[in-house]
């Protein structure tokens, strides 16, 4: 399969976008977003006027994974989902590499963190796979990259036309 990731835009990309979340079964939508969310439609415009990166993965022409990077200053929050039919394929642990490699590697992150709730066994997995901390916060994990942490050993770069 030819997987390939592109950013995508919040304003030009913005229909693209909801109308992937909106394909998400409500447990895709439950695990990213860490709640139980009714309008999704607006959630995701809320999400998109942060202006935040978008990672949009592409297997062939169709959109199969997106995830985001929210900055303040040198740290990122990100998150991602990948559409139910595609998940446990490798393709959030792939996409999870070339965002922390984008971060911290192109743009100057000093700090990435990602919120996830208790049973989410796939995020704590990658998450440790790229040496992130995995810290308790409430109900929830809270995953600290830094570059002392951080293992991203042959990640490939995202292009800049990517
Ligand atoms: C969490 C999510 C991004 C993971 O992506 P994915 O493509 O499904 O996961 P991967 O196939 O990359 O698997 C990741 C790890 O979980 C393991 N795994 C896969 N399926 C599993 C399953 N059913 N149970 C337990 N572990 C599983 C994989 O083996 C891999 O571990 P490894 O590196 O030790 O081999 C994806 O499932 C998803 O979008 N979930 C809903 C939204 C969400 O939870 N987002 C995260 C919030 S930040």
């Amino acid at each position: 399969m030819m997987l390939n990731v592109r950013y995508l835009d919040p304003l030009r990309d913005g229909e693209l976008i909801i109308s992937f979340y909106k394909s998400l079964s409500r447990q895709s939508i439950r695990s990213r977003f860490m709640c139980v969310i009714n309008d999704v439609e607006d959630c995701v415009k809320s999400l998109l006027s942060l202006r935040p990166i978008i990672y949009g993965a592409y297997q062939d022409n169709e959109l199969i994974a997106v995830g985001e990077a929210y900055g303040i200053n040198n740290a990122y929050e990100v998150a991602l989902v990948v559409k139910d039919e595609y998940q446990g394929k490798g393709i959030g642990k792939w996409l999870v590499g070339l965002m922390l490699s984008d971060l911290f590697n192109r743009r100057g992150a000093v700090r990435v963190y990602a919120y996830m709730s208790l049973d989410n066994i796939k995020m704590v997995k990658i998450s440790k796979h790229y040496g992130g901390k995995v810290l308790f916060n409430g109900d929830s994990y809270k995953v600290i990259f830094d570059s002392v942490n951080l293992r991203l050993k042959g990640i490939q770069q995202l292009s800049n036309t990517a």
